[in-house]
């Protein structure tokens, strides 16, 4: 019986990495957890009906609560194959408007959780195997400003992946992880209010990343911080003799002086 455990499932890039995992043969059961229940009851409904899906309301920082779930999916399933850290909070501040609950909160969901689930986990993964998957940033891979918090904790978790791949693969363990650029959500919501949604890159696009990634496509791949990124299409100039070829917007630091990066 073959395990899959993923945070954040409720909404955004979670639920649609649940809905594309769950069309595969090799994972019979699936394990979501986050804190709002009708997000995850709608995740649920989303799924192949054929697997099996047990959610989990819970918050991701009540580590004692997490400890017991882990328990419990192992009696259930006997082993965790799975694991994919996806939760993520984002809260944008200066460092003169960072609180200490603002920085606490960022690390204790960004970091300390994914830290915590994991060793959970891998106590048991470390018997059969399995591949982890942490869902990071291209905000940890270079300058935000206003972004202190975020970016910093989202720069944790690219290294923390980075080290697990090398720690774990003794036991089997593959570990990857991914930074997605700009991508329509809630989160994002949060982080450029004004942005048109219907323009940037969708959360199945990711999930279509992070499924080949956890194929047979994928074996190369641990161990790497993959970028999913989707370029920006420069707008047509509306008058061809005033037009100036526009900069190409990948670049992430320029892209948030304008205040729209990802
Ligand atoms: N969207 C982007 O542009 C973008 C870019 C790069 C990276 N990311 C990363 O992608 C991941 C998914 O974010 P998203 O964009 O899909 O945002 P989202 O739609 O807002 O989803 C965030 C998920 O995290 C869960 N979550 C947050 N705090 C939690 C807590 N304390 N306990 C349990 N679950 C918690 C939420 O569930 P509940 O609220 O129900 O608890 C929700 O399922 C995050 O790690 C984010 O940093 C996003």
């Amino acid at each position: 019986m073959t395990a899959c455990l993923i945070t954040g499932a409720s909404r955004g890039i979670g639920r649609a990495i649940a809905v594309k995992l769950s069309e595969r043969d090799d994972i019979q059961n699936f394990v979501l957890l986050a804190r709002s229940k009708e997000g995850l009851e709608e995740t649920k409904r989303l799924m192949n009906p054929q697997k099996r899906v047990d959610i989990y309301s819970v918050d991701v920082t009540r580590f004692e609560e997490i400890q017991k779930i882990v328990d419990q999916v192992i009696r259930d399933f006997g082993s965790i194959n799975y694991l994919l850290n996806v939760a993520g909070y984002a809260e944008p501040k200066s460092l003169l408007e960072t609180t200490i609950d603002n920085w606490t909160q960022t690390y204790l969901i960004n970091v300390h959780s994914v830290f915590f689930i994991t060793r959970e986990v891998v106590k048991h993964m470390k018997k059969t195997g399995g591949k982890i998957l942490n869902v990071a940033s291209t905000a940890g891979m270079s300058s935000r400003p206003g972004w202190l918090a975020y970016a910093s904790s989202k720069a944790a978790v690219i290294s923390m992946s980075q080290t697990l791949s090398d720690e774990l693969a003794e036991y089997g363990i593959k570990v990857y992880c991914v930074s997605p650029g700009r991508c329509a959500t809630e989160l994002r919501r949060i982080l450029a209010p004004d942005e048109d949604q219907s323009k940037i890159m969708q959360p199945e696009h990711v999930a279509d990343v992070v499924n080949n990634l956890l194929s047979e496509n994928g074996i190369c791949l641990d161990g790497q911080n993959i970028v999913i990124r989707q370029q920006q299409q420069p707008s047509k100039p509306t008058e061809p003799s005033a037009s100036k070829p526009e900069k190409k917007s990948d670049d992430p630091v320029s892209e948030v002086k304008k205040g729209i990066t990802a």
